[in-house]
């Protein structure tokens, strides 16, 4: 803070707009874009980004830091995550606050403490896992006094997170009413429960049978129900992790009938396949578990193609990380091992290097879908999302001629595993700057624990004035219904 920077000779790149231009930033905030900014004094901080490129920090819109999950706890909280992140060029992240025993409140102020030592900036998404009237008017609170704006249900993990359609429906119904965006984690919960035991039965007890158990199927069913239920209610719906064609091409399909719906692919999604979970190593094959399960060769060729064709329209990572010690509660038991990947550190890198580099993508789209769309999705832009006067410092420099190499001895991530082991790309993040703190520096990190805001999200408006207070009058409205039994006057 207090710092001021001018970033010289570098292509800056908006979602809206490429150009040649200087940065000039103080106090955290972006002061001033464009060409020929003079140096002024000697107290300032510049920077040559000659055949560079300066581009708004990313923002992935999944995560999980310090959740307890399956048993055992993510390996990587609020501190190492960020480090993590920020070494990767992202410089903000929105979590799952995940209530304590069904209670919003108490999952926040556990969230909260979680985050004391945040070295970025950070939202929250807050996850529906029970339903009862306190439930609804905490929801309001949450809304109207913690700058939360979306909440996510589990239509799968049955047992614990999971909700029933009459949840979900009562919870769009709710965040409809309050001008909030409802979440969706899609795959029949109850089919995969039968799809497990039925692995089990077979004797199939590797990770290969975390893949056998919940097929595409599961994923496309369990994703055209909450598309479906959302239509009823008629509000907005944001699919989280869409891993697989049969998903997709739901989305595809509700956005060609002018549906609401965002649909959000991860980066193990985007380049990963299942061949991984069939490696007869086990702690090779067990850090490729999450849900829904990263999918048969294909699947991820036609997310990227969703991605460039804007079905598909922001790039998250469900960084959700075990160690390998964490993974081997799993290793009689593919139930067992503790689901999720790691992606914060690599997302900038992998989408640059995978769509950019081979032209899928634009520079300008690339920051649109690791940055500007989150931002504007959840109300933030352009704050965040955004190089813009007035915007939050948040910037990364990246050099396209630097290549990188992936893996869990150079990563900052805690885990002793990493999903893109040996991965090798280009585009290098050279420089992060966190709200005009200059973090990362060729290969040199400069943390500050505790720097790290809070950034409150606040609620979307209604469509129109009245539609939220009768959906039965909207239907109605639609089609009228016949008036009997009344005298002509
Ligand atoms: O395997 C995953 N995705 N773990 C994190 C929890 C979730 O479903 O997002
Ligand atoms: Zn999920
Ligand atoms: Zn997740
Ligand atoms: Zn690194």
């Amino acid at each position: 803070d207090g710092a001021r920077i001018l970033i010289k000779g570098g292509t800056v790149v908006n979602a809206h707009r490429a150009e040649e231009a200087d940065v000039y930033i103080e106090d955290g905030v972006v002061v001033a874009v464009r060409p020929n900014i003079p140096v002024g004094d000697d107290n300032v901080r510049v920077i040559d980004a000659t055949g560079k490129y300066v581009m708004p920090g990313g923002i992935d819109p999944h995560t999980h830091l310090a959740m307890e999950f399956m048993g055992t706890v993510t390996i990587d909280d609020f501190f190492s995550g960020h480090v993590a992140a920020l070494a990767g060029g992202t410089t903000m992240h929105i979590d799952f606050v995940i209530p304590v025993n069904g209670n919003l409140t108490a999952g926040l102020e556990s969230y909260k403490q979680k985050a004391a030592n945040a070295a970025m900036d950070y939202g929250f998404h807050m996850a529906i896992t029970k339903w009862n009237d306190e439930v609804a008017r905490e929801m309001e609170v949450m809304v109207k006094e913690h700058g939360i704006n979306s909440f996510k249900f589990f239509m799968a993990y049955k047992g614990s997170l999971m909700v029933t359609d009459d949840l979900l429906l009562q919870g769009l119904q709710k965040c409809k009413s309050l001008g909030a965006l409802a979440m969706v984690h899609a795959e029949n919960g109850d089919a995969v429960a039968e799809g497990q035991q039925q692995m089990i039965d077979l004797g199939i007890t590797g990770p290969e049978g975390h893949a056998l158990s919940r097929p595409p199927i599961l994923e496309g069913e369990a994703t055209a129900r909450a598309i479906r239920l959302a239509k009823f209610i008629n509000t907005p719906l944001y699919v989280v992790h869409v891993m697989s064609v049969d998903a997709m091409e739901e989305i595809a399909k509700a956005k060609r009938e002018g549906q609401r719906v965002i649909g959000e692919p991860v980066v193990s999604g985007l380049v990963l396949d299942d061949s991984w979970l069939w490696n007869p190593d086990f702690t090779i094959a067990s850090k490729y578990v999450m849900s829904p399960p990263i999918r048969e060769a294909g699947h991820s060729k036609a997310l990227q193609a969703a991605l460039s064709s804007g079905i598909l329209q922001l790039v998250g990572t469900d960084h959700c990380t075990f160690n390998s010690t964490q993974k081997a509660f799993g290793s009689d038991d593919f139930r067992k091992i503790p689901n999720g990947v790691n992606g914060l550190e690599e997302r900038m890198h992998i989408i640059w290097d995978s769509m950019v580099e081979t032209g899928k993508i634009s520079v300008t789209d690339y920051v649109r879908v690791t940055s500007t769309e989150c931002a504007k999705i959840f109300n933030i832009y352009p704050r965040k999302g955004a190089i813009l006067e007035g915007s939050d410092a948040d910037i990364i420099i990246l050099n396209p001629e630097r290549s990188f190499v992936m893996g869990a001895h150079t990563h900052h991530s805690r885990s002793n595993t990493n999903v893109y082991e040996g991965r090798k790309g280009k585009g290098m993040v050279e420089v992060t700057i966190s709200r005009g703190r200059m973090v990362w520096e060729d290969g040199v990190l400069n943390i500050a624990p505790g720097s790290g805001r809070y950034v409150r999200m606040p609620p979307f408006g209604y469509i129109f004035d009245g539609i939220e207070k009768s959906d039965a009058a909207y239907r109605a409205s639609l089609r009228a219904p016949v008036q009997r039994g009344k005298a002509a006057a």
